[in-house]
């Protein structure tokens, strides 16, 4: 067995010395250079990315599985992206953090990487760098936060959307608010609901890129660290055996992950991040495949923010491998997982403990699930909602625009007493998108109105190049491509145009004809928004739109994990 490790260890001369004499000032003794398979943990630990700081304790069990199958572990550090902390928003550097981790991989002396990925960034960027490398390549994910427990009763994150405007209408007293932040956040681990974390987690596992009930045990049960000590076992022996993801993460193998988050109801940001994984596999994956694929799935998981429960639920009623038993008669079971079983063979014995958590297909908890994709003149690549947390009163519904042309514009006005607004008007909201934020942050389903929310109203059409929280919810249109910062026709939307929204016939139209959106678009001039250097430029020069998953378009591919230069 040939390991690509010994290209850096198994020299003789001064490279070889070089390679071995300083990281033997860890103590380590010269037998584990010799031909021992060599498992990079890639570690997202940060306190400053709350979701992954306990990921010390994570590695360290990882540590344990490749000590006890013969491996050699080296824990190495890459850029953290916290979902809460980062201003102006994580998805700004997804594509740089997955460069730090592509680089990081490849340069270095190992054969295998398991991946630690917790908040929601943190799992696409880490897979997308380690896709384009190509090394064998395991996900173990830090588990959901237990649920929240507030004043005797479950919250989560989706309950902030809801505190955030009881607050707002005075129904919910500032004291109340602040205890309520420590009861959601009681135990480590990423967001409790099947927000975009759960949801990424559930991509992974769904792919076939981590070991079973990866994506649902609860951070704080100490079977996710026995699962974490399973992994190093197993990314050793995928190391002897050369299981890359490039035999893994087969045409099928997307297919099935999108149709597992149909039937979880999982967040839309799944879209623009398995879009992007699937660019650096080299895969064909359009939006229509999720329209299409998802169509025929039922919602199955009562989960926030399309349901009640908690990920940890999920977990106790049988977790992911339950859901994909159910979903067998739809998916590619025969599809290859990193375990070295298929996908089917992953999860023949699984069973439902509470078909109130996880229902049936035929009789499921929602029939409507996934995504639908919108087309019109207003997104002529496309547009994104999810039926499964949208107001089946407004899936078709046509209004009068509220026009906002930015997100300063939004909270300047929004609510001010004599804005021209009621619950029957459509809230467009411009230049949230990839180069207009710049960032595409997750700032789609705007709050409502005060004026509205006053009359007791939760949710209107909403309509933005932006994203939304994973853990959002609402009759809410995002990722409209082209973005209005390009000049899409999103940008020449005005006050009083009228706009529909037909799900059923998957439209989005403004009623405005070609002329007079050519006369519009005559006046129409991209933003300046000053950034004159560094990362920010490089990233609205080269990021692509949401359809095309918002990478960059020189990170598609891959470059495979050869480097020829040595460094002396
Ligand atoms: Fe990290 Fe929600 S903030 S997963
Ligand atoms: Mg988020």
């Amino acid at each position: 067995m040939h390991l690509r490790s010994q290209e850096w260890f198994g020299r003789t001369g001064k490279d070889g010395f070089i390679y071995r004499a300083w990281m033997k000032n860890q103590g380590f003794p010269h037998h584990l250079f010799e031909n021992k398979p060599v498992i990079g943990i890639c570690n997202t630990f940060s306190e400053l990315t709350p979701c992954n700081a306990h990921f010390r304790d994570l590695a360290e069990a990882v540590k344990r599985g490749v000590w006890e199958a013969g491996g050699f572990p080296l824990e190495f550090p890459v850029m953290s992206l916290g979902e809460c902390q980062m201003k102006p928003t994580t998805m700004l550097f997804r594509n740089l953090a997955s460069m730090d981790v592509e680089e990081s991989i490849r340069g270095n002396s190992m054969d295998a990487v398991v991946l630690l990925c917790g908040c929601d960034k943190t799992t696409p960027s880490l897979l997308m760098g380690a896709c384009s490398v190509d090394l064998p390549t395991l996900v173990v994910s830090g588990g959901p936060m237990l649920a929240g427990k507030y004043k005797g009763r479950n919250i989560g994150t989706s309950d902030l959307w809801r505190f955030a405007e009881a607050n707002k209408k005075g129904e919910m007293s500032q004291e109340e608010f602040v205890a309520a932040e420590a009861c959601m956040a009681r135990s480590q681990g990423h967001c409790a609901v099947m927000g975009t974390a759960s949801t990424m987690a559930a991509m992974a596992e769904s792919l076939g890129l981590a070991l079973p009930d990866n994506a649902t045990i609860p951070a704080a049960d100490s079977r996710r660290k026995v699962l974490a000590h399973l992994a190093g076992m197993r990314a050793v022996e995928m190391a002897r055996q050369n299981i890359r993801p490039s035999q893994i993460l087969t045409r099928q193998a997307f297919e099935n992950a999108i149709m597992v988050n149909a039937a979880l109801g999982g967040s839309t940001n799944f879209i623009i991040h398995l879009t992007a994984i699937a660019g650096r596999m080299g895969v064909d994956l359009t939006l229509d495949d999720f329209d299409k694929l998802s169509a025929k799935i039922p919602l199955l998981a009562n989960l926030q923010p399309s349901g009640e429960h908690f990920v940890e639920d999920l977990f106790y009623a049988g977790g992911l491998p339950a859901i994909i038993k159910e979903l067998k008669q739809f998916l590619h079971n025969d599809a290859m997982t990193i375990n070295g079983r298929t996908l089917g063979e992953n999860c023949a014995n699984a069973e439902c403990y509470n078909p109130e958590v996880i229902a049936s297909v035929d009789q499921p908890f929602k029939p409507e699930s996934g995504i639908a994709v919108l087309r019109g003149n207003l997104c002529p690549n496309g547009a994104v909602l999810k039926p499964s947390a949208a107001s089946p009163e407004l899936m078709q519904h046509t209004g009068r625009a509220v026009v906002f042309e930015n997100i300063d514009d939004y909270k300047k006005r929004v609510d001010d007493p004599d804005l021209d607004v009621d619950p029957s008007c459509v809230l467009v909201l411009k230049n949230v998108g990839p180069k207009g934020y710049p960032g595409m942050p997750e700032v789609g389903n705007m709050q409502l109105p005060a004026k509205v929310l006053a009359q007791g109203v939760h949710d209107m059409v909403r309509i933005s190049d932006g994203r939304m929280s994973g853990t959002g919810f609402g009759t809410v249109v995002l990722h409209v491509s082209p973005e209005a910062a390009v000049g899409g026709n999103l940008a020449l939307v005005q006050n009083g145009d009228m706009i529909t929204l037909d799900v059923d016939k998957r439209l989005l139209h403004l009623h405005v004809d070609e002329e007079e959106l050519a006369r519009r678009l005559a006046h129409f001039r991209p933003l300046d928004l000053g950034y004159d250097r560094g990362y920010t430029k490089m990233y609205i020069r080269h990021v692509l739109q949401a359809h095309e998953g918002a990478d960059f378009d020189f990170l598609q591919g891959g470059s495979g994990p050869v480097v020829k230069r040595d460094s002396h």
